[in-house]
């Protein structure tokens, strides 16, 4: 579906450890869990899988720690044919999420970012080369490696993907000229002050993010409504596909690496927008990070349902 397409992705790599309960625990309170197990996760490596997944050649770029779960983790990225080239190995522990989901599917997370944040930005910019079509980051990584990357990717004219989690408020106006811009609901609050909650604040906050970024497109994840799109004129509404949500853990990652492949083939942020929806509806049906990301064959049975 996406063969003809090279991609790159700048960003985290983490284990992740799920636990379930049947409800979340409150502040001081102790649950009792009825299952834990470990996942490979992080950000960047789910946005890796999801493209590769999706048939485009992917290149990881990123940092593990000197430790079992960095080894296991780059294993785990080269066995889903994902080029580890550009991940590096450093003093400090490989980053880690804590991950809590009751039985609604809806989950808590704690990261550990660990490694991630000791990228370097000029070692990372090295793997940002001319044949790549498009890069995607998110912010779980250090500022300025993102920042570096990103910029160099708009300096050759690649397509730049930034997805904007986990939420804080990260200094957009350093990459001016990004392609999309994507936050999830809780990110736009981070980055704008506005939870988009329903149309009119959708149409603010995106507003005000494109004025940051400059980007070309807002698309902001809006969980089970959908997405929307801002283009500068005019802002649309996807809505979402129906699921049995089991787990939402890295629904937003696949929305980005389907929403990524999609502009790049068809230059249809609309039609992007589209199998973004879908890549997390199916995403959220499986438990797991990696472990959920569609297929190229998943996503195009899912638009002849
Ligand atoms: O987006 C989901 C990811 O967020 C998890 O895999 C976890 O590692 C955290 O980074």
């Amino acid at each position: 579906m996406y063969r003809d397409i090279s991609a790159a992705v700048m960003g985290s790599i983490n284990m992740d450890i799920i636990l379930k309960a049947d409800r979340l625990p409150e502040v001081g309170e102790n649950v009792l869990g009825s299952d834990y197990s470990y996942a490979f996760g992080g950000k960047g490596a789910n946005q890796a899988t999801g493209l590769v997944r999706l048939g485009a050649r992917t290149k990881m770029i990123g940092k593990v720690g000197n430790d079992a779960n960095g080894i296991r983790l780059t294993e785990n990225l080269k066995n889903n044919n994902i080029d580890i080239s550009g991940v590096a190995t450093d003093g400090t522990s490989t980053g880690l999420a804590a991950i809590l989901i009751d039985k609604d599917g809806r989950n808590r997370i704690i990261v550990y970012e660990g490694a991630n944040t000791e990228i370097v930005p000029d070692d990372a910019k090295k793997y940002i080369s001319d044949e790549l079509d498009v890069l995607l980051v998110q912010f779980e990584t250090n500022e300025e490696a993102v920042v570096s990357c990103v910029n160099e990717a708009i300096r050759k004219g690649i397509v730049t993907v930034v997805d904007c989690g986990p939420a804080k408020n990260f200094c957009l106006e350093k990459m001016q000229g990004v392609t999309i811009i994507t936050p999830n609901e809780n990110e736009t609050e981070s980055l704008t002050g506005i939870f988009p909650a329903d149309e009119k604040s959708i149409l603010t906050a995106s507003r005000m993010l494109f004025e940051r970024s400059k980007a070309r497109y807002v698309v902001l994840k809006l969980g089970e409504r959908g997405s929307s799109v801002y283009d500068g004129e005019r802002l649309e509404i996807f809505p979402s596909y129906p699921a049995r949500v089991l787990d939402t853990t890295a629904a937003g990652d696949s929305f980005t690496a389907a929403l990524a492949l999609e502009y790049v083939k068809s230059g249809d942020i609309r039609a992007a927008a589209v199998m973004g929806n879908k890549a997390g509806a199916i995403a959220v049906s499986r438990v797991g990070a990696d472990a959920s990301m569609p297929t190229a064959e998943e996503l195009i049975n899912y638009t002849t349902k």
